[in-house]
């Protein structure tokens, strides 16, 4: 099997010869190749380049022996390309120069435009990595949503908590849902086997809730998708299963609780730790499984700028172990 056909094979329950394994944030601040690229350009300008996204792409797949590979995007460019105006300050996160704080803001966004860079960099790695299993992606609505009417990230995302409840907001909601729906289909056609939304800020709702206002548009979006989907839900209870083909899950989430197919939950911070400690950690994974298979591994969360790019292989090795 290559990395591409296990994937597959264990996001259908398959049988498969060896878990597969990748890392949310695979490409990133961690590698030094990677800080390399971004000395010469900001994060916006290689988003907007699909010749140096594949590059960044393929830089961890070139250190590590990984099953697949995801393409070099953000969740925010959908937004952004609604006429948001997406900017990132160094050292201040993502925000917004035109955010849909009200009724009036919201009304202003367009659908989407000049999308295409992305497809592009789908295409071209597509091309570069044949082998493996290649994710598109996508935010959830409600992720899309405390972004674009906080207009920043701010704990907890009071004005994005406030408009969930109005016409306009709701309006929002599915004006995005629309969009990410568009979005997710073009790079399934540009070459993505598999794409991934992520509910980032799920958690934020109560679990009843969570279902009207998240969890129902991203149940809209996987059922209009022929490939198979995974779903990131930031919350330990197992919301989520049966949304999509999978469901990603974080640090603390019982894998035992859920029949799979499941992706996740190794806390990235097991990564500044030593070696026996991070195989430590991929084996109490396993442990949760129980003899499924119907397994990704993965962290819980994004990898972070602070991991040493070792690790990053005794954990990739730990999994290829199991078998
Ligand atoms: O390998 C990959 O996973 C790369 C593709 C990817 C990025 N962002 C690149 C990125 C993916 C899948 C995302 C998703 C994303 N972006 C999410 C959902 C997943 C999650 O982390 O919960 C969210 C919430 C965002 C929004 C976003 N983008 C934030 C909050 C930030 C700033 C935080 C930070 O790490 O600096 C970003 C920037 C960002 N997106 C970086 C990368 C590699 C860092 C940019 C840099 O080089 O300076």
């Amino acid at each position: 099997m290559n990395g591409r056909s296990r994937t597959l094979a264990a996001l259908a329950c398959q049988p498969i010869d060896r878990f597969p394994v990748w890392l949310m944030r695979q490409a990133g601040r961690y590698l030094p190749e990677y800080r390399e690229v971004r000395a010469k350009m900001s994060f916006l300008e290689l988003c907007h380049s699909p010749e140096q996204c594949t590059e960044v792409a393929l830089q961890p797949l070139r250190r590590y022996p990984l099953d697949a590979t995801i393409v070099f995007s953000d969740i925010l460019v959908v937004p952004d390309a609604m006429g948001a105006d997406l900017r990132f300050v160094a050292g201040d996160g993502p925000s917004f120069g035109r955010p849909a704080r009200d009724a009036a803001a919201a009304a202003a966004l367009h659908d989407p435009v000049e999308l295409d860079y992305v497809y592009e960099a789908v295409r071209q790695l597509r091309a570069a990595a044949p082998d493996h299993c290649l994710f598109g992606f996508a935010g959830s609505p409600w992720t899309l949503f405390c972004y674009l009417v906080q207009g920043e990230a701010e704990e907890g995302y009071p004005a994005a908590m406030a408009a969930k409840d109005t016409d306009w907001g709701r309006a929002l909601l599915d004006r995005l849902t629309d969009a990410v729906t568009v979005h997710l289909k073009a790079q399934l056609a540009a070459g993505a086997d598999v794409v991934q939304v992520f509910d980032t800020w799920g958690g934020l709702l109560g679990r009843t809730e969570w279902e009207e206002v998240s969890g129902a548009r991203i149940a809209r979006i996987t059922a209009e998708l022929r490939e198979p989907s995974v779903c990131f839900v930031r919350a330990t209870d197992g919301r989520g299963e049966g949304l999509a083909t999978a469901l990603s899950v974080p640090a603390g989430t019982d894998l035992g609780a859920l029949r799979g197919p499941t992706q996740g939950n190794i806390a990235p911070e097991v990564l500044y730790e030593d070696a026996d400690t991070i195989r430590a950690a991929v084996r109490a994974a396993h442990a949760q499984l129980r003899g499924r298979r119907n397994h990704v591994f993965n962290l819980g969360h994004g990898l972070t700028p602070k991991t040493p790019p070792e690790a990053v292989a005794t954990f990739v090795a730990a999994v290829q172990e199991l078998g």
